[in-house]
């Protein structure tokens, strides 16, 4: 870490260290080095991954209908398209951070259906490698500016007056929190009608986005759905197995 602050500048030791360690491991992770000195020599000789660890040091920026017009379109189209039909509504927020992401997605839910109805036929598989951040999503305990985007009817129904904003119980419930690894593990319990996978990918290499692409196509049940990020992109050989369904908001429908 000295020789990264030193010949780089990053302010590696103004972080908080259990963080920090997180955050380097997954990096290291992604690159599948084992140990701080062959990341060191790894970032020697890519000098792009700086970029990715500096990244990784607010990986887990994340808020409540983070990118609004793509929570615009799971409202108006994705969402009643799911709960019409019978039966569960099995939807997978796939590097969820602290839960902002698999909560919204519940609360459009919520916005259509009675609360009863939603624990009988909704799971919301809630993903992602860091426990750490898996413990604030439990907590289910928010600051102000991560509700900033909750439309104000939501808030008021769903959440308890806050900062703290605290997240209706009974609706946190449809949201399944698990540590899992996209680049090692296997879907946790398809099939999946929706799989939401934001701001995530973008910090694997590109066989690795492939492999889970192809991973993701075989989680889907027929005709789901699938969400990346706004600056990501579906490549490989599993973008011929998905219609584009909405270039903008990178919604992707399997054939
Ligand atoms: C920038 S956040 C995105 C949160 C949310 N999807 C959103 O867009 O608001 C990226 C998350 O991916 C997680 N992550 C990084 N590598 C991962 C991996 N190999 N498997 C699962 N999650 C990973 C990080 O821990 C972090 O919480």
């Amino acid at each position: 870490m000295g020789k990264v602050e030193r010949e780089h500048g990053l302010a590696l030791s103004s972080y908080k260290q259990p963080c920090l360690r997180r955050r380097l491991a997954v990096r290291m992770r992604a690159r599948g080095v084992h140990g701080y000195a062959a990341y060191a020599l790894l970032l020697d000789r890519m000098p792009d991954e700086y970029d990715l660890l500096l990244d990784a040091l607010t990986i887990n920026v994340t808020r409540f209908f983070r990118n609004p017009e793509a929570f615009a379109l799971l409202r108006e189209r994705v969402v009643p398209r799911l709960w019409a039909g019978a039966g569960p509504v099995t939807v997978w927020s796939a590097g969820c951070a602290s839960g902002e992401e698999p909560y919204s997605i519940a609360l459009l839910f919520a916005e259509r259906a009675r609360i009863g109805a939603l624990n009988a036929r909704l799971r919301i598989d809630a993903t992602d490698l860091d426990p750490g951040v898996l413990e604030a999503l439990r907590r289910a305990e928010y600051p102000a500016a991560a509700v900033e985007h909750v439309p104000p009817a939501l808030l008021e129904r769903f959440f308890t007056p806050g900062p703290p904003y605290r997240l209706d119980p009974v609706l946190a419930r449809t949201v399944h929190p698990l540590v899992h690894d996209l680049t090692r593990e296997p879907p946790p319990q398809p099939p999946y009608r929706l799989i939401v996978c934001r701001n995530v990918v973008i910090y694997f290499d590109r066989p690795t986005q492939e492999r889970l692409f192809s991973r993701f196509a075989d989680a889907l049940a027929p005709g789901g759905l699938l969400m990346l990020g706004k600056v990501e992109t579906l490549f490989g050989p599993a973008r011929a197995r998905f219609e584009l369904e909405e270039p903008r908001e990178r919604l992707f429908r399997l054939r």
